[in-house]
């Protein structure tokens, strides 16, 4: 494994579980010193401890829990090299537009959207002090696509943090920091799990859109953030990045 994280620091958002969790072993096992917020204190703590890290519990829907995050790995580690904003959720509640209340709307437009720009508005700041740093934006495919097994606050939560992560991509690109948004096709994490042990149907109607006819696994998606988030993409900015297995562009998938 090379050490491309060898002395930088990153936060990781979500990091006890799914794709944050593989992520935080990725980068840890490329050197990263890595900081974990997350709102669920066993899993999280876990994973720092499993790498030597540091875990801050965080709601990353509060303004103080953010900045407090940003501001620990700031204080034990010198810096923040990498800010990898991936909390986010799906609950089965949030569904088609004629059956979603305005309560999951809000809920899910909080944790995913409104997350992603307290913790850039935290991050960089630390970042511009540097003259050096990389955030990778945790969106999705369907931030891109339509579906008709519609979850409509989190399609628009996503496609919010698809545009949020252009802007800023553009605004910080003289300054060092490169700003990019992941959109992973469907993956097997407890994410996904959750939201198809509810509707099993659900899972085959996807499937059958996937060239490769299978999920991700959450190591395939963490490979692609440490490479978005090492010098190694050193002139990729303000990109959609997407590791969807060819969803995105398929007409008619193989049998
Ligand atoms: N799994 C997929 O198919 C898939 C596809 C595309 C995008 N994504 C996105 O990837 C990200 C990670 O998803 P995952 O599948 O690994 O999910 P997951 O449920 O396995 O992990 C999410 C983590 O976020 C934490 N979290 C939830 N709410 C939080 C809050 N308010 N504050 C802090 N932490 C909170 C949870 O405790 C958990 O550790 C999400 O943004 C999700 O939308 C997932």
């Amino acid at each position: 494994m090379t050490e491309r994280f060898s002395g930088r620091t990153a936060v990781v958002t979500g990091g006890g579980s799914g794709i944050g969790l593989a992520t935080v072993r990725r980068l840890a096992s490329e050197g990263a010193r890595v900081v974990i917020g997350d709102i669920d204190p066993g899993p999280g703590k876990a994973a720092a401890d499993e790498v030597s890290g540091l875990f801050v519990q965080t709601d990353v829907t509060s303004q103080e829990q953010v900045e407090a995050l940003f501001a620990a790995a700031v204080d034990t580690y010198g810096g923040v090299d990498v800010a990898f904003n991936n909390a986010g959720i799906s609950p089965p509640e949030d569904d088609s537009i004629l059956d979603t209340g305005i309560d999951v709307w809000r809920k899910v437009q909080e944790v995913n959207l409104t997350s992603v720009y307290l913790c850039c508005k935290a991050a960089i700041p630390h970042m511009q002090r540097q003259g050096r740093g990389a955030i990778v934006n945790t969106a999705s495919f369907v931030a891109v696509m339509g579906a008709a097994t519609s979850q409509i606050s989190y399609t628009a939560s996503k496609g919010g943090v698809l545009a949020m992560t252009r802007e800023l991509g553009v605004q910080f690109a003289r300054e060092g920091i490169r700003v990019n948004a992941l959109c992973p096709g469907p993956v097997d994490t407890p994410l996904l799990q959750e939201l198809f042990a509810a509707d099993p149907e659900r899972a085959q109607r996807r499937l059958v859109h996937i060239p490769m006819g299978r999920f991700a696994k959450p190591e395939e998606i963490a490979s692609t953030v440490a490479f978005l988030a090492s010098d190694d993409a050193g002139f990729i900015t303000a990109s959609t990045f997407l590791v969807d297995g060819g969803i995105s562009g398929a007409y008619v998938t193989p049998l």
